[in-house]
């Protein structure tokens, strides 16, 4: 139903999705050329950062290394696929090349390669079958099958932290990484890739997802022999809490590794988590950083909203008629709440300005770059025109 997406839409919602639209394309034809030779995290006083000169902690796997450092990129591939203005595919082509640093440096990487090789080198080779972008995404995608532990099956999401010993870990973002591992066998026909990736999705189904449809942010498994050693509230309040973006990105994770497969279970498992995240959509639309998290104070975080989004309009593209609209609607809701909270003026370089890294920060509502990232891709996945990019 990729067309279709449209005529699911009421009038006025329809209406209210061109305004979005139009001001996705001003927007980002000044804050674009502003930001043409940085890779932005988040704003200082209305402006872009740039995570490629600076590292606020000093940490290996912060500044040129920090995991969101593709999606200034993604951005960029999906403006140009909107736009067909080359400006846009140079500013995605500066960035791409600035993150060769990485593979030189080696010691800062972690799981998050896909995050940051699938909207910048896997967008440009699918687009223009430059050569150099096919091998720095295959180097990421080798470096991503790397930390997968036999024992286990899951694939080890961070170096060693000041916690101390991580083998162990793994986290539920990581299902927006192992598309990178479908990827390299799809285009490789090495069948090596997939199978990793399918084996940590097997793994996440038992021991991410809960009974009511919940998930964990973070599950150490015993990497010598195998085996749940225990859970962590990771980002989110405590543990058995249920941080938001960890739903998300369980809820298109699972939808991306259907999208690969087809394998039914993913997409029954993604259903699960997309009718918990429903059921706990608040009367406003706006979501909380954990749904359970205390009453006051309200943290909120709408790049919890806008990742879901994604998730609920691919699942409503391949199922029957009366559920499409169910996801659609939740969809609608979540991102015209996001709509109504941003800043489409000159007074910010970002627009989502309601995001959360997590809930024991002492931030909270402020621009984070894949808000307005997946925003975009939200945005133009309700058009129907979307370039996808995982
Ligand atoms: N992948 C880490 C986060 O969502 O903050």
């Amino acid at each position: 139903m990729k067309e279709g997406n449209e005529k699911l839409l009421q009038a006025n919602d329809q209406q209210w999705l061109q305004d979005v639209i139009g001001k996705f394309k001003a927007k980002m034809e000044w804050v674009s050329v502003k930001s043409k030779l940085k890779i932005p995290y988040t704003t200082v006083n209305g402006t872009y950062d740039d995570r490629a000169t600076e590292n606020p902690t000093g940490d290996l796997a912060d500044g040129i290394n920090w995991w969101t450092n593709g999606f200034w990129g993604g951005m960029m591939w999906l403006m140009y696929h909107q736009t067909g203005r080359e400006e846009y595919k140079k500013i995605a082509e500066i960035s791409e090349e600035k993150l060769d640093r990485c593979f030189e440096e080696y010691y800062g990487l972690h799981h998050d390669v896909g995050f940051m090789w699938l909207p910048t080198s896997v967008a440009n080779y699918r687009l223009t079958k430059n050569p150099e972008s096919r091998k720095r995404a295959l180097h990421a995608a080798n470096l991503l099958a790397g930390r997968f532990n036999l024992a286990g099956g899951f694939i080890r999401a961070w170096n060693d932290l000041q916690e101390g010993d991580t083998r162990g870990w793994a986290i539920i973002d990581c299902m927006l990484n192992i598309p990178l591992l479908y990827w390299a066998s799809e285009e490789t026909k090495d069948p090596r890739f997939k199978q990793i990736a399918m084996k940590h999705a097997d793994t996440a189904i038992d021991a991410f997802v809960r009974s009511d449809g919940s998930v964990n942010h973070i599950v150490e498994f015993d990497p010598e022999h195998g085996g749940v050693v225990r859970t962590y509230g990771g980002q989110g309040y405590e543990e058995g809490s249920s941080w938001t973006r960890g739903q998300a990105w369980g809820l298109y994770g699972f939808m991306m590794s259907y999208i690969h497969t087809q394998k039914d279970e993913y997409l029954q498992t993604a259903k699960r988590i997309a009718h918990y995240f429903m059921a706990n959509i608040p009367e406003d639309g706006v979501i909380p950083v954990d749904f359970r998290q205390p009453v006051e104070p309200r943290l909120e975080d709408d790049t919890a909203a806008v990742v879901a989004a994604c998730g609920l309009i691919e699942i409503a593209k391949v199922v029957g008629t009366y559920e499409q609209r169910l996801f659609i609607d939740a969809a609608v809701k979540l991102l015209i709440a996001v709509d109504k909270r941003s800043d489409w003026t000159q007074a910010s370089d970002a627009i989502v300005q309601y995001g959360s890294g997590s809930y024991h920060v002492k931030k909270h509502h402020h621009p984070i770059i894949y808000g307005d990232y997946y925003f975009m891709e939200a945005i133009f996945k309700l058009k129907g025109n979307d370039l996808y990019l995982w």
